[in-house]
C-alpha cells in the first residue's frame, strides 16, 4: 500500500455565523499538493481535522507498519517540499525520516511521530 498524505482541509478556515465561508488555506494547500503530485506513488487524502488547529496548516504522512507523522505550520509555497518528504517516507520499510532527511520547511515543523501498530 502506498504512503498516504492526509490534508487538513478545515485548517485556516474564515467562520461567519457558525458557517465556513470561502476556500480554506487547507483547501489551497490541498489543491496545490495533487496538482504537484503528479504520477507518484502517494495518495493524497483531505480530512477534516488532526487536532493541530493552532498549526494550520497541517499534513500527516501514514503507511501501514510505518511511523505516522503530523506537521504544522504548512502553506501551498512549501507543497514541492511536503511532497519531497512523502516520497521519502514512501522510500523507507519503517517510516523513519531524519532531521537531515527532511527538507528545510519540514524540519521545525514537526508536531508528532507516532510508532507503527
Ligand atoms: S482544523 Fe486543521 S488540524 Fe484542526
Amino acid at each position: 500500500m502506498s504512503t498516504i498524505v492526509y490534508v487538513c482541509t478545515t485548517c485556516a478556515s474564515t467562520w461567519q455565523n457558525g458557517k465556513k465561508v470561502g476556500t480554506s488555506g487547507g483547501e489551497i494547500l490541498l489543491a496545490t499538493l495533487e496538482a504537484e503530485n503528479g504520477t507518484t506513488n502517494l495518495t493524497i487524502k483531505p480530512v477534516n481535522c488532526m487536532s493541530a488547529c493552532s498549526h494550520a496548516c497541517c499534513v500527516a504522512f501514514a503507511a501501514p507498519g510505518k511511523y505516522s507523522y503530523i506537521f504544522g505550520d504548512l502553506h501551498p509555497e512549501v507543497a514541492g517540499d511536503i511532497l519531497d518528504c512523502a516520497r521519502t517516507y514512501d522510500t523507507k520499510t519503517d517510516g523513519m525520516i531524519g532531521w537531515n532527511e527532511r527538507p528545510e520547511a519540514l524540519k521545525k515543523t514537526l508536531i508528532a511521530r507516532l510508532p507503527a501498530l
